[in-house]
């Protein structure tokens, strides 16, 4: 245990993801929602859950040492982090202890790392990005802000990512291939030529099927 208390922001499957992943590390977790029927209980995962419509941390009753947000939409998550960023509550970096984080990998705070992923040498991972059970981030990867790499999804060497992309389950990209900002790569799919921005890419190998 090396954590006080931790703020996970949501109570939908990823921030149930984030209780797991953070229960070792943290030795109390608080859960702030904007779904009302939390309110019945006023608990989650056993843990207490306070409800604000806003998703304010101006509703909780308790302090906190650092903060999550657990939702699993991209855009959604990162904006929150921005705001908890600009509200300078602390950030929290959650790495489970079956994952392999290299020492000389850069992650930054607000992203999370879950059970059996790897992020390999030299990568570095932006803020409010989750990489999802069993995902391979190889050595010198660029991964933006807001990005999700689903479970057993993987990416070669020195592959990017931009901003709000989702690499779908089980999907992989090549090495020193590009996936640009927002894009979608379908579960499956095999990336073995860049990915523009704003697209959805599926298949083996993968094809732009359409633009957002
Ligand atoms: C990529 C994905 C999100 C796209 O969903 P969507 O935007 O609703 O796309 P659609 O279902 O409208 O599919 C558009 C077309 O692409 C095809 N397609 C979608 N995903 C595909 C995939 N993974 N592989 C092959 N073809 C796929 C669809 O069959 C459809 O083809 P059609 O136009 O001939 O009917 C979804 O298919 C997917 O892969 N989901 C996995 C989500 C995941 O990883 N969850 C884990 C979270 S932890």
């Amino acid at each position: 245990m090396t954590g006080g208390t931790l703020l996970i922001l949501g109570t939908g499957g990823h921030a149930q993801s984030l209780w797991e992943t953070a229960r070792y590390s943290y030795r109390r977790i608080l859960f702030l929602t904007n779904d009302p029927t939390v309110l019945e209980t006023q608990q989650f995962c056993g843990c207490p859950a306070y409800y604000s419509a806003e998703n304010s941390t101006r509703a909780l009753r308790e302090p906190f040492d650092a903060a999550i947000v657990g939702i699993g939409d991209n855009r959604t998550r990162l904006a929150l982090t921005h705001r908890l960023f600009a509200e300078n509550a602390p950030l929290a970096t959650i790495v489970h202890p079956t994952a392999a984080l290299s020492a000389a990998a850069d992650v930054q705070p607000g992203t999370c790392i879950l059970a059996q992923a790897a992020v390999n040498a030299l990568a570095s991972v932006g803020r409010g990005c989750i990489i999802n059970t069993g995902a391979v981030v190889e050595h010198g990867c660029r991964l933006g802000e807001g990005v999700h790499l689903s479970p057993r999804a993987a990416l070669g060497g020195n592959t990017v990512v931009g901003d709000c992309a989702w690499i779908c389950i089980g999907a992989s990209a090549a090495h020193n291939i590009t996936i640009g900002e927002n894009s979608v790569i379908g579960a499956g799919a095999a990336v073995v030529e860049s990915v523009p921005p704003n697209v959805l890419a599926v298949g083996v190998p993968a094809r732009v099927r359409r633009s957002f």
